[in-house]
């Protein structure tokens, strides 16, 4: 056993737990946030991405004991007050999810690429900033469209990109 002690969602944790506990393990089972989902096991899919330390991981890639000493943020840790992160928001309005399988973890990828103003919004910048998560529904059309919403939504004056009306 190991002495596991980091930030979720701005709160302090401390669990003693195995050593090959994977840090989307603890999230689920041992704090039951189920929000953050496991789709591969693998590193393939995505589904697992969190925010560690300010940077998207698959959560599933990583031992608890790796994190211990770090800050997680969780799709269950970006509403504050009742309202909803702008990523969030923008999935709702163009509908960028169909099982919703895949979406916290598109959502954490999305909300870190984001976290610093884009410097463009072309399909070619957004297929780098979520390749590395996968909709086994096949709903990337809705899904890059919800990416260049928040990104408008969080950043007002970001020009439109060349290629962004409409042909995702
Ligand atoms: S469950 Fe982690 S990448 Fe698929
Ligand atoms: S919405 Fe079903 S896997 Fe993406």
């Amino acid at each position: 056993m190991v002495q596991v002690e980091l930030q979720v969602n701005g709160k302090s944790v401390s669990r003693a737990v195995e050593d090959r506990t994977l840090l989307v393990e603890f999230l689920r089972q041992t704090l039951g946030m189920t929000g953050t989902h496991v789709g591969c096991d693998t590193t393939q899919c995505g589904a697992c991405t969190v925010n560690l330390n300010g940077m998207a991981v698959k959560s599933c890639t990583i031992l608890v004991a790796q994190a211990s000493g770090g800050s997680v943020v969780t799709v269950e840790g970006l509403a504050k007050n009742g309202e909803l992160h702008p990523v969030q928001n923008a999935f709702v309005q163009c509908h960028g999810l169909q099982c919703g399988f895949c979406t916290p973890g598109m959502i954490m990828a999305t909300e870190r690429f984001l976290s610093k103003r884009p410097s463009s919004l072309d399909d070619e910048t957004i297929h780098c900033a979520l390749e590395g998560n996968i909709c086994r529904c096949t709903g990337y059309v809705n899904i890059i469209e919800a990416v260049r919403h928040a990104a408008h939504d969080m950043y007002p004056d970001l020009p439109q990109s060349a290629n962004e009306k409409g042909n995702a």
